[in-house]
């Protein structure tokens, strides 16, 4: 994948150069010229890296790259201060602004590119390194909870084979894998007597239970590689009338990616034991599904499909679990 750098500079030939010597080494460059196109640029991109002159007029260098830092969706992107000089006090101010890397304007374009590259490098790794973490973080809530929730590789199997029955492309059908195995990584925030409690949740128990979208989106916004994951992350308790949370999304607002992992999500519900009940036979689940569809609260069509699949024993394993072929 291409670097994605956004160049913040206030509009000159020498920001012009800039821009062009990096395209020249193979960079996706984006150029803007004020604080605040550059918060909106950068929540809109998610660049691998931010170069930001001390230039602007409205914002100085310092109190923009500590405002960038402020965003957790920033936390893993580099920034790069450039000052007019690179003394003693210049580098303390970068590090009390939280900036990954300072130079003064003098720095050569070389040096500046070799300095770049290695920042990229770190980035590279650093997202790699995390991502990981994440994915272990949501293995291991679901071995610490197995009585509370399905296995997510089990659910992403149903999601990945209903989203393939509606012509999904490759590259959704990935963005359903990974967000079925991390849709409920939210629930690390959410205390053990809550997510254990064999009887119904209090008022603000519930309301507690119901931030794990959120929480789950907020660790998650960092890296850039799950990007396309988060709204459904965040969405996937939503229902079709608009009585689902954390926005009351409702119809096709609601991502068809989301309706999908929901059905799954559900119906690994249903058939496994829990807690308060035993496992449902397969058509106990799929009525239940139904009904919750005409209630206003599924996709219908999408429960329709998936009964038929079910019911023409479309889902069996596949080998290897889907968490093990990911981490392969
Ligand atoms: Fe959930």
């Amino acid at each position: 994948m291409i670097p994605t750098i956004l160049l913040v500079d206030k509009d000159s030939a020498d920001r012009r150069d800039w821009k062009a010597f990096l395209q020249n080494q193979g960079f996706d460059v984006y150029a803007t010229g004020d604080g605040k196109a550059a918060v909106e640029e950068c929540l809109r991109l998610q660049p691998d890296l931010v170069l930001l002159h001390d230039t602007l007029v409205d914002i100085t260098g310092c109190q923009l790259c500590r405002k960038l830092k402020a965003d957790p969706a920033n936390h893993l992107v580099p920034v790069v201060l450039v000052m007019e000089a690179a003394g003693a006090e210049e580098a303390a101010r970068g590090r009390e602004a939280r900036a990954d890397d300072f130079w003064g304007a003098t720095q050569s374009r070389w040096e500046a590119l070799s300095r770049i590259q290695l920042l990229l490098q770190l980035k590279t790794y650093i997202d790699e390194q995390a991502r990981s973490v994440v994915l272990s973080l949501a293995q291991s809530i679901d071995a610490k909870y197995p009585s509370t929730a399905g296995p997510s590789d089990r659910i992403a199997e149903y999601a990945v084979q209903l989203g393939e029955s509606v012509d999904l492309n490759d590259e959704d059908l990935e963005i359903l894998r990974v967000a079925s195995l991390l849709h409920d990584i939210g629930k690390v925030g959410v205390p053990d007597s809550i997510l254990t409690k064999p009887g119904p949740l209090t008022i603000e128990e519930r309301t507690i239970m119901n931030q794990h979208p959120v929480i789950g989106e907020n660790i998650c916004a960092p890296l850039k590689s799950l990007r396309h994951v988060l709204p459904v992350i965040r969405h996937h308790h939503e229902r079709m009338d608009g009585s689902g949370y954390p926005d009351g999304l409702y119809g096709d607002r609601i991502p068809l990616k989301v309706r999908i992992l929901q059905i799954a999500d559900i119906y690994d519900a249903l058939i496994t034991d829990r807690p308060y009940r035993e496992a449902m036979s397969r058509e106990e689940a799929l009525e239940i599904l139904s009904r919750e569809a005409r209630r206003g609260w599924l996709d219908k069509s999408l429960v329709e499909r998936f009964c038929e699949l079910c019911v023409g024993g479309f889902f069996v394993p596949r080998g290897r679990s889907m968490l093990a072929w990911y981490y392969a």
